[in-house]
């Protein structure tokens, strides 16, 4: 596959889709993992550019990573205490969760590191994560006064236990911090204004570190040890499998069944969100991956009416407003999406760049400071589009054009990013 694609438009959908592993989960997997005194095996790990920027991390760390022939993942650490100084920069690609988690991890250790990143991960903020872990006493600094990445990490005098308040919902900044508060002093308490996904507290809580819940916060004591277990089994991502719900929804005569998908009720916004609008989602077979409830779901096609989507649900389904947002096109009457201001952070600034590339097939969308107002439905056109190398937007193009007149997609392989067979799955569902 060259770096475009050329999409027909097509009839149907129809066809079985085991959905990849969860990005966040195989992130927080392999780093737990890194610090266990055993063998931990990682079995429906992610094989995709972010999570393997965290494998590569990891090995720098000096943890031995393993991959056998089904995929996969044995990592052997050293414990607790058990990783070693870099001998180079760390790079998180593209990568945010890597970043930023692994800032609070490496924060806390007593060595030197650098991290860096591609020219989209360096352009997203990090003082978000470093405002917290510098009251927590990690000495991080970076460049434009530690605004941005490469950071330079140098061991702490002491690590102390904070209560933050946290200013926007995020669970990469969440994260940063537990990951920071085991090797604390004392204890942590995490405020957050919406509550964003919880798989680092379930994490922990697989690894034997207890975390407690009051209201809004999350309390957290250091550890010394973790204990862990001999296999994590990650389930499928909902945010991958948000592609094929629309999908199906919005091209006639389509069903599908999606095997595997994280429901976890932190993510699942967009399940929420589509059925008020309409579609037609059954979720069958719900049952436990570890500490995460997974299903499978049957999507049939459906006419949708336009919604409101208010600012609390939006920590639900942060990652799908760029293909709710082609969702919003196909129904009748008028979407609003409201409080979504962190999407101009993402990979890219996805309200911009959505904006901009569905208005090449000729659709009107209203780009607001925290959102889009969408008046549908919309008659699309075939176009030539970009995918500002930010895997959800080319994903959510090629579901546009599709269902639509086509599209040519450039810079198409950025999808290797969160779904690497992403256009080898849709050739295989389209009937005609
Ligand atoms: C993620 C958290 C979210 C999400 C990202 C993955 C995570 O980011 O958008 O794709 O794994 O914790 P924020 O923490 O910036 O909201």
């Amino acid at each position: 596959m060259g770096n475009y694609i050329s999409l027909k438009p097509t009839t149907k959908l129809s066809g079985i889709v085991n959905i990849p592993g969860d990005k966040s989960i195989s992130h927080r997997s392999i780093m737990l993992a890194s610090l266990a005194d055993i063998p931990v095996t990682v079995t429906n790990f992610l094989h995709a550019a972010d999570c393997w920027s965290t494998v590569n991390c990891m090995r720098a760390l000096g943890v031995t990573i393993d991959q056998n022939k089904e995929g996969d993942l044995t990592v052997t650490g050293n414990g607790f205490y058990g990783l070693n100084e870099p001998c180079d920069v760390l790079d998180a690609g593209n990568s945010g969760t890597t970043m930023r988690l692994l800032t609070g991890l490496l924060g806390a250790q007593p060595f030197f590191c650098i991290m860096t990143g591609d020219a989209s991960l360096k352009k997203r903020p990090m003082g978000r994560v470093i405002a917290p872990l510098t009251k927590m006493g990690l000495n991080i600094i970076g460049r434009e006064q530690s605004r941005y990445a490469p950071l330079a990490l140098t061991e702490a005098e002491q690590v102390t236990g904070i209560e933050y308040d946290m200013p926007v919902a995020s669970a990469q900044v969440k994260s940063a911090i537990l990951l920071a508060a085991l090797y604390a002093n004392s204890p942590t308490v995490i405020t957050e204004p919406m509550p964003s996904r919880d798989h680092t507290e379930r994490m922990f809580e697989t690894f034997g570190i207890p975390i407690k819940r009051s209201g809004k916060s999350i309390i957290i004591d250091p550890v010394g040890q973790i204990w862990a277990p001999e296999r994590i089994n990650v389930p499928g991502d909902i945010s991958s499998a948000a592609f094929w719900l629309v999908a199906a929804t919005i091209i006639p005569n389509s069903q599908l069944l999606l095997v595997n998908v994280g429901i976890n009720p932190t993510r699942t916004g967009i399940i929420d969100i589509l059925k008020l609008m309409g579609a037609d989602i059954t979720i069958t077979n719900e049952r436990w991956s570890g500490r995460e409830p997974v299903a499978d779901i049957i999507v049939r096609s459906a006419n949708l009416t336009g919604i409101t989507i208010e600012p609390e649900i939006i920590p639900r389904l942060v990652d799908e407003i760029p293909i709710l947002a082609v969702a919003a096109l196909f129904a009748e009457g008028q979407t609003v999406i409201k409080g979504a201001e962190e999407l101009r952070v993402k990979e890219t600034d996805r309200l911009k760049a959505i904006t901009l590339e569905l208005n090449k097939m000729e659709a009107h969308l209203v780009e607001t400071t925290d959102g889009l107002i969408i008046n549908g439905p919309q008659k699309l056109s075939f176009a030539k589009c970009i995918s500002h190398h930010d895997h959800r937007m080319a994903m959510s193009l090629a579901i546009a054009g599709i269902a639509a007149q086509g599209v040519e997609l450039v810079e198409s392989d950025c999808v290797k990013i969160s779904y690497p067979d992403f256009f080898t799955v849709l050739e295989k569902l389209k009937q005609d």
